[in-house]
């Protein structure tokens, strides 16, 4: 090690994997937003709780920065190291440790997969609900630092919900033990909950307890083709009223086009503006005969103008796959993302505004929207024109992030609705969080992690 600190660190901990080959840094040093260039100083891998300890201990004395770090499909640079940091990569821990049929928990290292936690709670005749399309890549340790979200909170909320306990080394390098799996527990402030969606700025979660669930009844899926934007909220409405909907999100046209490029099937023909996935319990004959109802109900008030349900698991499938692989097919081109989110109430008029805002900030310029209509989340990805340098890009749409975070404030919305603050929305927290809150954002910061040590830059720009 030619690096004096990292000799230091080998001499603390002679097992410790480190990494320093440019490749690895390279590949640990980045998120999925490809944005800024990596550049850590090295990448730790420990494989136990002792280990995260010693590192954050050691990082204090040398006044190294860390960089928390588990699958790296964040959408915020929030995992990113550009400035010299170790990264700490927790995927060596990655192992379910225990299952508790009694309190149906299940806890587990923070590197483990989201599916793998699909899989392990399904051996057990049960579901981890939280569920989105980075799920065989993401890690539950990132899912916890970004209260991830996904295309099932209509029916099961963030992951917040889901954290009974957790085990976190603080920037001190503090192993603390929060709720530890209590269902009922009112002794005071509820760290756990302040940790999960801190985005690795308090602590590293070393440890967590997820609450399990029975599976839903069997459901159905039902893809819609809408003639205009205000028929998505009346549909939503006319869906919810009606059916237990486990899911309901849209995209555009321009959003099929480019996952149709990419391989998906084309399920309904015409063209059509807005286009909605939903899936809903229909266990018996009268709940489909109700989904059937209101599809047609929609298509005589003008709401919808084509539909298809899907007749099998693969079908199903197939329809999932125009929502969800609208990601994969955007990242070739690099899109910058806002990912909003006004309350359901507040959609419709926002929804107006976004609208023209966008459509005269970004008159050249392809703007793609999906999302989570049904939360009231809106994912808007704008892809960069071949002409255009990437830099004059990017002040473009900062600044037109700039009017939408206005925007936002009037609706009483969030300029970050699931994918966290991290590098690329620091410079907006204020428009939805006030002076006084991001000042005790900060103090909480200092009380967990006095050195600044954990994730610098993150959330907020100086550290
Ligand atoms: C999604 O909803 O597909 C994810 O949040 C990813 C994205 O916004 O690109
Ligand atoms: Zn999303």
């Amino acid at each position: 090690m030619s690096d004096a600190r990292l000799a230091d660190l080998s001499r603390r901990l002679p097992d410790l994997r480190l990494l320093v080959a440019a490749a690895d840094l390279e590949h640990y040093g980045r998120d999925w937003t490809r944005r800024w260039t990596p550049a850590p100083l090295a990448i730790a891998l420990p494989a136990s709780i002792d280990e995260v300890q010693a590192i954050l201990c050691w990082a204090n004395e040398h006044d190294v920065a860390i960089v928390p770090s588990g699958g790296r499909t964040g959408l915020s640079g929030g995992a990113v190291a550009a400035n010299g940091e170790v990264v700490l990569s927790l995927q060596r821990m990655n192992r379910v440790l225990d299952f508790d049929a009694v309190d149906r928990t299940l806890t587990v290292q923070p590197g483990i997969a989201l599916h793998t936690v699909h899989e392990a709670a399904r051996s057990h005749g049960l579901i981890y609900p939280v569920d989105f399309a980075a799920r065989g890549s993401c890690s539950i340790g990132g899912n916890i630092a970004t209260n991830a979200g996904g295309i099932r909170v209509i029916r099961y909320g963030n992951t917040r919900e889901w954290i009974v306990g957790l085990q976190v080394v603080t920037g001190s390098g503090e192993l603390i033990e929060l709720n530890r799996g209590l269902i009922k527990n009112s002794s005071g402030y509820d760290f756990r909950q302040l940790l999960i969606g801190s985005e690795g700025t308090l602590g590293i979660v070393v440890e967590a307890t997820l609450k399990l669930t029975d599976p839903p009844p069997p459901s159905q899926v039902m893809l819609l083709a809408l003639p205009d934007m205000d028929a998505l909220m009346q549909v939503f409405a006319l869906f919810r009223a009606r059916l237990a909907l486990q899911a309901f999100e849209f995209f555009t046209d321009r959003a099929l086009e480019h996952v149709l490029a990419h391989g998906a099937q084309r399920a309904i023909e015409g063209d059509y503006p807005y286009y909605v996935v939903t899936e809903f319990d229909a266990a018996d004959e009268p709940a489909q005969d109700a989904a059937l109802a209101a599809f047609e109900h929609a298509l005589e008030r003008g709401w919808v103008s084509d539909g298809v349900i899907a007749q099998s698991e693969a079908q199903a499938t197939a329809l999932w796959r125009l929502r969800e692989g609208i990601t994969e097919s955007l990242a070739p081109r690099r899109p910058y993302k806002n990912d909003v989110s006004v309350r359901i109430s507040a959609v419709p008029a926002f929804l107006h505004e976004m609208q023209a805002l966008l459509a005269h900030e970004y008159p050249q310029v392809e703007v793609v929207w999906f999302g989570h209509i049904g939360d009231g989340n809106l994912h808007i990805n704008v892809l960069r024109p071949e002409e255009l340098a990437e830099e004059a890009f990017i002040a473009q749409c900062e600044h037109v992030t700039k009017l939408l975070a206005a925007t936002l404030q009037r609706h009483g919305g969030s300029i970050s609705a699931e994918h966290g603050i991290g590098l690329v929305k620091r410079a907006y927290l204020e428009s939805t969080r006030s002076a006084a809150e991001i000042a005790l954002m900060r103090g909480v910061r200092k009380v967990f992690d006095p050195n600044g040590i954990l994730n610098p830059g993150k959330l907020f720009a100086d550290g």
